[in-house]
C-alpha cells in the first residue's frame, strides 16, 4: 500500500497515488460509493458527525468516499512542486462540482456581492461570458471586458474603478487560444487587492500551475483533459485557503447543491492517472499538426502558442511546460470551405468539447459561438473559416492523413 505522504519525485506518481485511502474491503481501487446517506451506529454519534466532533460521512450531497479521492488528487496535481515562502508545500482544498459551469458558479457567487464588479479578458468559454454578461448583472455584479494582454488596459481599468474586486481569468482561451500574463496580471491585481481565479481547463496542472503565481483560486471543467475520455461532465473548484475552502466555500456548495456524483468522480480519478503521458502525447501531436497546416495553402492563418507566429507564443513559453493540445486554424476559402473540410473528415470527430484522447473538431462561427452576433465575434477572432481542434493522441500521421485529405479541394 503507498503511503499518499511520501514525497513522490515525479507529477504522474502524484496524479497515480496521491488521495488514495485503503479500501476498507481490500479493493485495489476505491470503489463507486453508489449511496445518497451514511449510517450511525447511534443517535449520539450522528451528533457528533453533524457537530464535527466525529469525521464520516453523513450525506450525498455533503460528501462522498469516490469523490473525496478525487478532490485529493486534483489539490495534489494543483500544488505540485510548489512551496510557501517558508519552503513548505503548499495545501489546497479542491471541491469537486457537477460541471465546470457549477463551478465557476460557486466561486462567483461566493465571493462577489451586488455593487461589485469582476475585470476580464474578451476572450472566455462561451458559457462564462454569458453566465457573467447576462446572469451576474440582475444580481447587482458588473463585469468589465479589457484585453488583458495589454498590462496598460488593465492598469488603467483598476485605477478607474475602485469597485473591481476581482481579476477573472481563462488562459489558454477559447477559441483562437489566447494567453494572458498570469504572473505579471497577479502582481497588478493584489496591489488592488483584487482577488484572482484562474481557468485552467486548457493547461492542466501539468502544463500550468497558477498557483505558483500567487492566484486564489483555480478552476477546471473536468470535462475535458483531466478526465481525458469524454465520460462524464465535471468541474472543480480549488482554493488556497483552506479554511475558508473548508468553511464557507463548502457550506455555499452543499446549499447550492452543485455537487458531482460518485460514478463521475470514479471515472475523473482513473482519467487523472494518466494525464501526464497523454498531454505529453496531446502536444508533441498539435506541434506536429500545426506545422503541418501553417505550410498548407488552404490554411490563412494557425493560432498555435507552439508557433512563433502566435502573438502570445512568449507569454505561453513563460508560464507553460508545453503549448498545449488546442489549437484554432482560418480556412481561406471561409465559410463554405470551413463546411466542406469538417464534412469531409474520416477519422477525427466533429463535435464540439475538447481534452479526449480521439481528436475534435467543431466550428465555433456556427457551434460554440452561434448566438454571438457575427460583428463582435469577428472583434475576437471568430471568423466565420475558423476551426477549432482539440488535437488528440492519435499516432499523429493518422490525423495528418484524414486532414490533409479532408483539405484537399476533390
Ligand atoms: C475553458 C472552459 N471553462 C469552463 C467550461 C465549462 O465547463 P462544463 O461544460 O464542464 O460546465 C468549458 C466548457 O467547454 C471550457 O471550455
Amino acid at each position: 500500500m503507498p503511503n499518499k505522504k511520501i514525497p513522490f519525485s515525479g507529477f504522474s506518481s502524484v496524479a497515480i497515488h496521491s488521495g488514495h485511502d485503503k479500501d476498507p474491503n481490500y479493493a485495489h481501487l476505491t470503489p463507486i460509493y453508489a449511496s445518497s446517506t451514511y449510517v450511525f451506529d447511534e443517535a449520539e454519534q450522528g451528533m457528533r458527525r453533524f457537530t464535527g466532533e466525529e469525521k464520516g460521512y453523513i450525506y450525498g450531497r455533503w460528501g462522498n468516499p469516490t469523490i473525496t479521492e478525487a478532490e485529493e488528487k486534483i489539490a495534489a496535481l494543483e500544488s505540485y512542486g510548489i512551496a510557501d515562502k517558508h519552503g513548505n508545500a503548499i495545501e489546497l482544498k479542491a471541491i469537486l462540482h457537477a460541471s465546470g459551469m457549477a463551478a465557476i458558479s460557486t466561486m462567483l457567487i461566493g465571493t462577489l456581492k451586488a455593487g461589485d464588479k469582476i475585470l476580464s479578458h474578451y476572450s472566455l468559454y462561451g458559457g462564462t461570458q454569458q453566465l457573467l454578461e447576462t446572469v451576474l448583472p440582475p444580481l447587482g455584479i458588473e463585469v468589465i471586458i479589457v484585453d488583458l494582454r495589454d498590462l496598460n488596459a488593465a492598469a488603467n481599468a483598476l485605477q478607474a474603478d475602485d469597485k473591481i474586486k476581482m481579476l477573472y481569468l481563462e488562459t489558454p482561451a477559447n477559441p483562437t487560444i489566447q494567453c494572458v500574463d498570469i504572473d505579471e496580471l497577479t502582481i497588478l491585481a493584489k496591489a488592488y487587492n483584487l482577488i484572482v481565479a484562474v481557468d485552467n481547463t486548457f493547461a492542466t496542472p501539468y502544463l500550468q500551475q497558477p498557483f505558483q503565481f500567487g492566484v486564489d483560486y483555480i478552476i477546471h471543467s473536468t470535462t475535458k483533459f483531466l478526465n481525458g475520455h469524454g465520460t462524464a461532465i465535471g468541474g472543480v473548484l480549488i482554493g488556497k485557503d483552506v479554511a475558508h475552502m473548508n468553511g464557507h466555500m463548502t457550506k455555499l456548495h452543499r446549499l447550492l447543491g452543485g455537487n458531482s456524483n460518485p460514478f463521475d468522480a470514479y471515472l475523473l480519478t482513473q482519467g487523472m492517472k494518466t494525464l501526464e503521458v497523454r498531454m505529453e502525447r496531446h502536444c508533441h501531436n498539435a506541434m506536429e499538426i500545426a506545422g503541418f497546416l501553417e505550410q498548407h495553402r488552404a490554411i490563412k492563418k494557425v493560432n498555435y502558442l507552439g508557433l512563433p507566429s502566435h502573438p502570445d507564443f512568449n507569454t505561453a513559453a513563460k508560464q507553460m511546460k508545453h503549448p498545449g493540445a488546442m489549437l484554432s486554424f482560418e480556412m481561406a476559402g471561409g465559410l463554405d470551405a470551413a463546411k466542406k473540410f469538417i464534412d469531409k473528415l474520416q477519422m477525427c470527430i466533429r463535435a464540439v468539447s475538447l481534452g479526449t484522447c480521439d481528436t475534435l473538431l467543431c466550428h465555433p462561427a456556427s457551434m460554440t459561438h452561434f448566438s454571438v452576433p457575427k460583428e463582435k465575434r469577428e472583434q475576437y477572432g471568430i471568423t466565420d473559416g475558423l476551426i477549432r481542434m482539440s488535437v488528440g493522441i492519435e499516432n499523429v500521421q493518422d490525423i495528418i492523413m484524414d486532414l490533409d485529405s479532408s483539405l484537399s479541394p476533390s
